[in-house]
């Protein structure tokens, strides 16, 4: 099984590598492809002669795209999009992640594939477009929506709340934003499984289960070490709107036969009782 991984540098790119170890890995980071270069990607794409193409890169700054939706735009959609057409016209298999920012909160009620995005920022409209290029591309695509992801690798939240936490307490915490907090080991393990099983076709939400408010989730990060108090997102002043509800909920993914991944809760006490692995 030979596998071009894009965006290997970043925070589940660098978690996907252990867990695809099995496979012929080319794992390609920023500096060594940039996918929004159609021609770079199609020179790779001839080197490497992948089965599978897997799509971790993008514009992930939300408050940033704001300010650079072009830039945004380049990587999250028309980079998607280069993937995918390469891997339809070596007959590659793509996948590819997305986010629960495609939908606007409205519902107040965990998403399922079958409910309608509406993203409110740019960063999010730029990853809507990405998922529906790719599923366009003619390839063997499978679109996988992931949300506030974490791992040891990267910058995430529960790195930021940890360390916030050394730093002393209080910590105030937005309230009003729910989602599904997902290890990035677990989204790995899960896209592992799906290459192993032969792939599937289509858009899936892959979260680790259940939802909590980012305050809920800081909580439960600190363990009562330090104090942490409810504040709401026009308090924090972030650049970017954000769904106030925009936690997912698969029907799709096992209803494919596929392995359901754990709560919220089980995965932050697997990921906090480890030791932190190196930066690498
Ligand atoms: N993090 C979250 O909470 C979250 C939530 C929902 C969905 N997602 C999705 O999950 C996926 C993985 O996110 P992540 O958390 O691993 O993000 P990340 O840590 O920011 O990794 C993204 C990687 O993509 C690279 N990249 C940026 N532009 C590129 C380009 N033009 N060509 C090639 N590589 C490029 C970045 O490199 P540089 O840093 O060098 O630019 C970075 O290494 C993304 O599709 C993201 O949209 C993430």
């Amino acid at each position: 099984m030979v596998i071009l991984l894009a965006g290997a540098g970043g925070q589940l790119g660098r978690d996907l590598q252990p867990a695809l170890r099995g496979a012929q890995l080319h794992p390609f980071d920023h500096r060594q492809l940039d996918i929004a270069d159609a021609r770079a990607v199609n020179a790779a794409v001839d080197r490497v002669h992948p089965d599978w193409i897997i799509n971790a890169a993008a514009f992930n700054d939300v408050d940033g795209a704001e300010k650079a939706p072009d830039q945004a735009f380049a990587v999250n959609a028309a980079g998607a999009g280069n993937l995918a057409d390469a891997a339809a016209r070596v007959g590659a298999a793509i996948v590819h992640i997305s986010t629960d920012y495609v939908f606007d909160g409205a519902k107040g009620a965990p998403y399922t594939e079958d409910d309608r995005p509406n993203p409110l920022s740019a960063y999010a409209r730029t990853k809507y477009e990405g998922e529906q290029r790719v599923l366009a591309s003619g390839a063997a695509a499978c679109v996988l929506r992931t949300a506030w992801l974490y791992g040891w690798q990267g910058k995430n939240f529960v790195k930021a709340i940890l360390a916030a936490a050394e730093r002393g307490g209080p910590l105030r915490v937005v309230a009003d934003q729910v989602g599904s907090p997902t290890a990035a080991r677990d989204l790995s393990e899960a896209i592992a499984a799906l290459i192993e099983r032969g792939g599937v076709r289509g858009l899936f939400h892959v979260v680790n289960s259940g939802a909590c408010s980012r305050f809920e989730f800081a909580k439960a990060i600190v363990g009562g070490r330090v104090e942490v108090l409810p504040i709401t997102t026009a308090e924090a002043g972030r650049v970017a709107p954000r769904p106030k509800y925009s936690a997912l909920s698969s029907m799709r993914w096992p209803a494919a036969g596929l392995p359901a991944l754990s709560s919220w809760q089980v995965a932050l006490d697997r990921f906090l009782g480890e030791k932190q692995a190196p930066e690498h």
